[in-house]
């Protein structure tokens, strides 16, 4: 049994698969203080103290999404996630938000130890408050040079989103994002996002040089998530083809982009674009009140699908990987599972490596 030696390594292979994983994802636990560099990505209406709690207790880093919340119903959330996990977890701050410096606040109030800065570039002002006051920064990167920007004015780790995500988007898909921007990107820790729905797929962005990974779909229909039914049986009905980008019909009346399910709500969209189009070219509006006019479609309409279970008329924001997504499951179910997902990618891969091993001996002249 000559080739023994090669094989008994690998009874305690899936042992040194995880010793592996936490090697290649340690910068990203380092950085957010947590077992397994997994994010919560934020989700408005979604992201609220269950479910970044249960992230948070299953070993990930739970994100509150703060969206248009007041400084008071943030404090609210902050503290009430607090009595639900003693693990650490992050808040999540839209930059337009027009009370950002008092959210900023009341995030330092509780000791947040990371804010998630997002929607545009950081304000210097905001980026100064956050750092005098001891959180850690991160911010998103749509392309390399923006990386370069935000490392420059000080952020601590960087987000990379792909187009395949759900909610706001960019045009770029995180398979050309972690091209682009790994390689070039080492001050600070980079974590990446957009259609992420196995293990498999967080390894393979984790050996370009992720330090971890971002996941909003994935989560958004667990257990401890408090969206309704009606939302969640949407996304366990879904196909990734069915997680679509919002419709632009003129280049005059810009729309931002947004990923979420084909629905009722996205086909009276254009119908509504259309209408008001036709109104402007008529001189029925100005130009303004066109734009607000699309602008307004949406108001509201995430908390109409997430919180009423209104899925033909709300908007139900839903990344491409909602494909992935076919059950209620605990969080902690679902983080153990990316593991073990990886965890058995790395194993595969060592056998392979074995195996190869072998091959080459024998191949050998004697
Ligand atoms: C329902 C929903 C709501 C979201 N809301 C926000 C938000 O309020 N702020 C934000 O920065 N990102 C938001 N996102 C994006 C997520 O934080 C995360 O980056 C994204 O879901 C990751 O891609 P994935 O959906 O393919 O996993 C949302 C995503 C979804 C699916």
């Amino acid at each position: 049994m000559a080739w023994m030696p090669d094989l008994i390594p690998l009874a305690g292979a899936s042992a040194a698969a995880r010793v592996r994983l936490d090697r290649l994802w340690s910068r990203g636990t380092a950085f957010l203080g947590c077992e397994v560099a997994i994010m919560g990505g934020a989700m408005s209406w979604v992201s609220e103290r269950n479910l970044v709690s249960a992230i948070s207790n299953a070993g990930g880093f739970g994100v509150i999404a703060c969206g248009s919340m007041s400084p008071e119903q943030l404090d609210a959330e902050i503290a009430g996630t607090r009595t639900l996990t003693r693990a650490p977890f992050g808040v999540n701050l839209i930059t337009m938000h027009p009370q950002l410096m008092e959210l900023i606040a009341t995030c330092h109030r509780h000791q947040v130890s990371h804010i998630v800065l997002a929607g545009g570039l950081p304000p210097g002002a905001a980026v100064r408050a956050i750092k005098d006051g001891g959180a850690k920064l991160i911010g998103f990167a749509p392309a390399l040079v923006m990386a370069r920007r935000l490392v420059k004015t000080g952020v601590d780790a960087l987000i990379i989103e792909g187009s395949e995500a759900g909610g706001h988007i960019g045009p770029v898909s995180l398979t050309v994002l972690a091209q682009e921007i790994l390689p070039h990107i080492q001050d600070v820790p980079v974590f990446v996002a957009g259609g992420l729905g196995r293990g498999e797929a967080i390894l393979s962005y984790l050996e370009m040089g992720a330090a971890g990974a971002q996941l909003g779909t994935r989560f958004a229909t667990a257990a401890e998530s408090v969206a309704h039914p009606n939302f969640k049986k949407a996304f366990f009905a879904a196909n990734a083809r069915d997680a679509r980008p919002s419709i632009q019909l003129d280049d005059h009346f810009p729309v931002i982009p947004v990923r979420g399910l084909v629905n009722a709500g996205t086909r009276a969209f254009l119908l509504h674009q259309a209408d008001t189009i036709a109104r402007f070219n008529a001189g029925q509006l100005s130009k303004d009140e066109a734009q607000l006019s699309i602008e307004r479609f949406w108001a509201g309409a995430l908390r109409r699908a997430v919180i009423e279970g209104d899925v033909e008329n709300g908007s139900v924001m839903a990344g491409q990987s909602v494909g992935m997504v076919e059950r209620e499951q605990p969080m902690a179910e679902i983080i153990a599972e990316l593991v073990a997902q990886s965890v058995a990618a790395l194993v595969q891969r060592a056998e392979s490596d074995a195996i190869g091993r072998l091959g080459h001996r024998f191949a050998m002249p004697a």
